[in-house]
């Protein structure tokens, strides 16, 4: 994680700046940062006579130059404040922009506002999650130009070398999206998306992890929603078990139908992927399943946020849903930005909005989450 280390004996309580809120509760403050194409927060705590300032994983933007320079500029900024000096970092510069990968980015802030169809160009969409480098996609891509592929990828570093992919090619019939799956498929149109294609979804596949897993029941019945008529859902993994699990819930809880000979097929193709070929030197099997859908779902409008809200309870838990101050920070002009968790309890989200001091929760350029069903119904529940 991106970070300065920064020695001094002057206590952080002493600053006094209108960009860095301090929190209620803990011994630290954060600043919202904007830049470029990205806006995060950065985290400030000391530990004796050392500051350490550390890129927020909430916000976790791409961590290209433009990035990595602000939060150095900001550090180097805390240690001349604080008569003190920065001892150690990992902000070198590593050449990467973010214009490039900006071409490629849906903003979830602009998802959240116009849903991801009416930010498209074409109505023949299709959807990888858990894109890793993007190998696959970008094939895919260029052997079916009139259709548009987003990728959803959660971790920076293979979004990043994808997208470097994707602009060597000069590809535009792709977007990506950088965030959690889980939460997307709401955010898309119901019978909207020609194919799901989830490659290797985790290499993990342990019991105390299975409430992070991608593809669950309620994952499922969300692609079931988005997918047309006559459209497929498509997984590859070398996990027979996980194969097992994902054809039982697609069997029990969805009405999509197996579109193979078998429910579980062994795959002998290839999508040359980064983790295709581990397996394969490996001489682990493959398992694909293929699901289509037959029934189309009803159409109903996308549920839109209609903020500022104002805040009524701190700390709900209702049938399943979750919504809780973690804390509140403040700045010299009385200014206050929360942390909350909201959503569904089992795998809620996170991230920063702002508070008025009539307790009205309103949305700033580092409140990135997304408005899925479960995120707008656990607001709903903790505000008037
Ligand atoms: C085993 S890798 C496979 C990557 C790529 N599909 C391939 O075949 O090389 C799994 C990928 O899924 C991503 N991933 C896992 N859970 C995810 C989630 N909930 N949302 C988005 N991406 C996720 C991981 O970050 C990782 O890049």
């Amino acid at each position: 994680m991106p970070h300065a280390v920064i020695k001094t004996r002057t206590p952080i309580i002493a600053l006094d700046n209108k960009n860095v809120f301090f929190s209620k509760r803990f011994q630290l403050f954060i600043a919202p940062i904007s830049v470029k194409c990205e806006d995060f927060v950065v985290r400030v705590y000391q530990k004796r006579s050392k500051i350490v300032v550390k890129l927020d994983k909430t916000t976790y933007p791409f961590i290209t130059d433009d990035v990595k320079s602000a939060i150095l500029g900001f550090a180097e900024y805390l240690a001349n404040k604080l008569n003190g000096g920065i001892v150690s970092h990992n902000l070198n510069r590593t050449y990467k922009d973010c214009v490039f990968v900006g071409n490629y980015l849906l903003d979830v802030r602009s998802i959240n506002e116009m849903g991801v169809n009416n930010l498209l160009k074409s109505n023949r969409v299709r959807l990888e999650v858990g894109m890793g480098r993007g190998e696959f996609l970008l094939e895919t891509a260029k052997s079916n130009p009139e259709v548009e592929f987003i990728g959803v990828e959660i971790a920076n570093e293979p979004l990043l070398k994808a997208a470097f992919r994707f602009a060597k090619e000069g590809l535009s019939n792709v977007k990506v999206i950088k965030h959690d799956a889980r939460y997307i498929f709401d955010l898309f149109d119901a019978n909207s998306v020609e194919c799901v294609y989830v490659n290797f979804p985790e290499p993990w596949f342990k019991f105390k992890k299975i409430k992070h897993t991608l593809l669950n029941m309620d994952t499922l019945k969300k692609i079931e929603r988005v997918l047309k008529k006559g459209g497929n859902i498509e997984l590859l993994t070398d996990n027979l078990a996980y194969a097992v699990s994902v054809v039982t819930a697609l069997e029990t809880h969805t009405t999509l139908k197996n579109a193979q000979n078998r429910c579980i097929d062994i795959f002998k193709g290839s999508v040359d992927t980064y983790f295709e070929r581990r397996w394969k030197r490996r001489e682990r099997t493959i398992y694909r399943v293929i699901y289509e859908k037959t029934v189309e779902s009803e159409a109903g409008e996308i549920d839109k946020m209609a903020f500022p809200l104002k805040v009524k309870q701190n700390y709900v838990l209702k049938n399943g849903l979750i919504f809780k101050i973690l804390d509140v920070f403040e700045n010299s002009s009385d200014q206050r930005i929360v942390e909350v968790t909201f959503g569904r309890s089992i795998n809620p989200q996170h991230s920063y909005f702002g508070l008025t001091n009539t307790d009205e929760l309103f949305l700033i350029p580092q409140s990135i989450f997304i408005a899925d069903e479960d995120a707008l119904k656990s607001l709903e529940l903790a505000t008037i």
